[in-house]
């Protein structure tokens, strides 16, 4: 069985990753989403369990698709899980160096999984979950970046915290 794990942070999970892990489950026998822990982010909006939960909302129209989290190397949580490949969305060149260097360092501690890099749609190419983050506490409309079944969650939660 071919295993891919589509790490990330997801404070909250949008219609870009959510369209990342839709292909990486057309491409793979299964899908482990997995939110792990970026040292460079300052606190979290949503906990992990809040974005655990978002995540299995979204996916469950996905037969192949499972939600976990892990708060170590992602190299290790690849070894445990038996999987051989990382899925990344790439947006903007932006995006590049930072996701090279993750995946040379990921490919050096873990030989075993290779890290594959999906375009994301033209739609999607500015959508991040900050933006997402920022549009809410300005009581700005999120409806086309973020599914409809954690909409609500997400608004009230960042709009609400804002004031
Ligand atoms: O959505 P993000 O914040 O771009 O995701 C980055 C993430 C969480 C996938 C990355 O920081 C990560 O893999 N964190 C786990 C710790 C790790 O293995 N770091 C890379 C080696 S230093």
């Amino acid at each position: 069985m071919r295993i891919a794990v589509c790490p990330g942070s997801f404070d909250p999970v949008t219609l870009g990753h959510l369209d990342i892990i839709e292909r990486a489950s057309s491409l793979f026998d299964k899908v482990i989403v997995l939110v792990s822990f970026n040292a460079h982010k300052s606190k979290a909006s949503f906990t992990v369990n809040e974005r655990m939960d978002m995540l299995q909302k979204v996916t469950e129209h996905l037969d192949n698709v499972v939600v976990d989290c892990y708060s170590g190397l992602l190299a290790d949580y690849l070894k445990m899980s038996g999987a051989c490949a990382i899925v990344k969305g790439l947006r903007a060149v932006s995006d590049f160096e930072y996701e090279f260097q993750m995946a040379l360092v990921n490919k050096k501690l873990y030989s075993g999984a290779e890290t594959v890099f999906l375009t994301t749609k033209e739609a999607n190419l500015y959508l991040s979950s900050s933006l997402v983050k920022e549009l809410a506490a300005f009581g700005g409309d999120i409806s086309g970046f973020v599914s409809p079944q954690v909409h609500d969650f997400i608004y009230e939660r960042l709009t609400n915290k804002e004031k």
